[in-house]
């Protein structure tokens, strides 16, 4: 008796005392996403319309999906967070049959009061209006009678599809707006993106130029079978004069004009918007990167030899959860000694980690923008003679790294500065002979932009104020490795996210300690989980 009260009066008592806490409210405004829409239609040519789909579901056994996710571009012009939706950009005002105007249309997810009772509340077209602040929302059963005329645009540009999605029950999930695409644009069941800028190259070269043009695409070619199939292209590729080469030009110009299908155009949009990001953009990724650097110091506290790789995760990803990210960017990486070695290690299964060197590459996703920190400790504490030798090139690299991430400097600047620190340290300690042997122990590149994707999009020109990338470069030697053995299983990454403005790089993830002496005094400090135990199980 006393146990059914308790389980109707603690809920209870929970619901009064909570009664008014609600949701989190920090999200992008919709004002910011209608802004990222003006601004894809600032790009696009005249009579043109940009259409962009929802990410979509995909099943992790039986009846059981993975966790949604929406596509972080149609997050970015949206904030509509659920699946089976499709939004156009017109470049210009379109007009209803009733005379009224609209430049753009979302189609939603209809709302469903059983299906809701199931899998939680949808937005709904009234929701899209009200909350997302779009004109004209529909729900996506009535795509099918779309009142625009695909083929009268001379570009419809979109991401074209990965062919990744199942069809559901029902008549308007993702696969069903993507067959109404493709059945109003006439899309072509060859359509290849890649293929179709071959033939626009072919298209708007000159005769002088024509050999120089057939030598690159035959590169093209040699790593696409399909594209050698294509025999426009392989006669253009193969052809012995310009003559023969004039005659395939003809035949392709008048086959890009047979459709007005693009994509890509709307991928040029989507790196340049999303290269620099705004001020409001900033305060979420600004908190997902200190999140992440909150849970690598709370982990240099809590670290002892006998934690297993996945207790380790694990801490890390309570952190997150403790300030509200809502997932982890990419899968969580903590390796101990060799495991370290492998760049995207996942498994995570190593029951101790012993006095082996931690390599731990994390980030929180908060509301959409991840963080990608990685920090490399010692897990008893204190690095050993080689280990930091090998921690302070890795530093050095990092700090050379970030020194070159300023307005301006070519995308390869900080990943050049590092390699050099590198090449320079691993000579120095004879663990290499020749700086070509560097690419062994540092196979990676040294940064990336960061977003709402991990490795963000972005247009790899030179730097832009407001952009923020990784710098992580590292050293990796795994047992067996063509040096001393001291050296084997050391694995050493270091990982920052790093801002560019006008006045030089500052560091979003300096709440993590970074140089050996400063992680070495954090792991010294007591951690609130030391006193957390849990019964043995059998
Ligand atoms: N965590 C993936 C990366 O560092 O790029
Ligand atoms: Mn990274
Ligand atoms: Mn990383």
């Amino acid at each position: 008796m006393l146990r059914k009260i308790l389980l109707f009066t603690v809920p209870l008592l929970i619901a009064v005392h909570l009664s008014g806490q609600g949701t989190p409210t920090d999200f992008l405004s919709a004002d910011f996403h209608k802004e990222r829409r003006e601004a894809v239609r600032q790009m696009l040519p005249a009579n043109s319309v940009a259409v962009f789909f929802a990410n979509a579901e995909r099943n992790r056994a039986n009846d059981v999906d993975y966790i949604y996710h929406q596509d972080p571009d149609f997050y970015y012009l949206t904030g509509y967070k659920e699946p089976n939706a499709v939004l156009l950009v017109f470049s210009e005002n379109q007009s209803d049959t009733s005379g009224a105007t609209y430049n753009e249309m979302l189609y939603v997810q209809e709302r469903d009061p059983r299906a809701e009772q199931w899998n939680g509340k949808r937005l709904g077209v009234e929701g899209a209006k009200e909350q997302l602040g779009f004109d004209r929302a529909l729900n996506g059963g009535d795509f099918s009678n779309i009142p625009v005329d695909f083929k009268s645009f001379d570009m419809v540009t979109f991401f074209d599809f990965k062919n990744d999605f199942r069809d559901k029950r029902g008549g308007a999930d993702l696969f069903d707006l993507i067959k109404t695409f493709k059945i109003k644009t006439d899309y072509p069941s060859d359509y290849n993106p890649t293929k179709k800028r071959l033939y626009s190259m072919i298209k708007s070269t000159d005769v002088e130029n024509s050999a120089n043009v057939a030598q690159t695409l035959g590169r093209y070619l040699s790593r696409d079978t399909s594209l050698k199939e294509d025999e426009l292209l392989s006669g253009f590729v193969n052809a012995g004069d310009d003559g023969l080469r004039s005659d395939i030009k003809e035949k392709v110009s008048l086959k890009l004009e047979t459709n007005n299908l693009d994509s890509q155009l709307i991928a040029e949009i989507m790196s340049k918007l999303r290269e620099t990001k705004t001020k409001e953009e900033m305060v979420l990724l600004k908190k997902a990167v200190e999140i992440s650097a909150v849970g690598q110091a709370e982990v240099m506290k809590a670290m002892h030899p006998n934690m297993s790789e996945t207790e380790i995760q694990g801490v890390h990803e309570y952190v997150y959860k403790k300030y509200g990210a809502e997932y982890e960017g990419y899968p969580s990486i903590v390796g101990g000694g060799n495991n370290g070695c492998i760049l995207h290690y996942i498994e995570n299964n190593k029951t101790q980690v012993g006095n082996d060197l931690v390599l731990m590459d994390l980030g929180a996703e908060y509301h959409g923008y991840t963080a990608d920190v990685t920090r490399t400790i010692p897990a008893n504490g204190k690095f050993t003679p080689e280990q930091k030798q090998i921690y302070d090139i890795v530093y050095n690299a990092q700090e050379a790294g970030i020194k070159a991430s300023v307005v301006g400097a070519p995308f390869r600047a900080p990943g050049e500065a590092a390699s050099k620190v590198v090449t320079e340290g691993l000579l120095a300690l004879g663990i290499i002979k020749d700086a070509s042997e560097a690419r062994t122990y540092f196979p990676h590149g040294t940064s990336h932009y960061l977003g709402l994707d991990v490795h963000d999009k972005g247009t790899y020109g030179p730097y832009k104020a407001n952009t923020v990338i990784t710098v992580e470069p590292g050293i990796y030697i795994p047992e067996g490795s063509d040096c001393d053995k001291k050296w084997w299983g050391i694995a050493v990454r270091i990982e920052d996210d790093i801002l560019i403005t006008d006045n030089g790089p500052v560091n979003l993830s300096d709440m993590a300690p970074r140089t050996t002496e400063a992680i070495e005094a954090m792991m010294k400090l007591p951690s609130p989980l030391d006193d957390f135990t849990l019964p043995t199980l059998d």
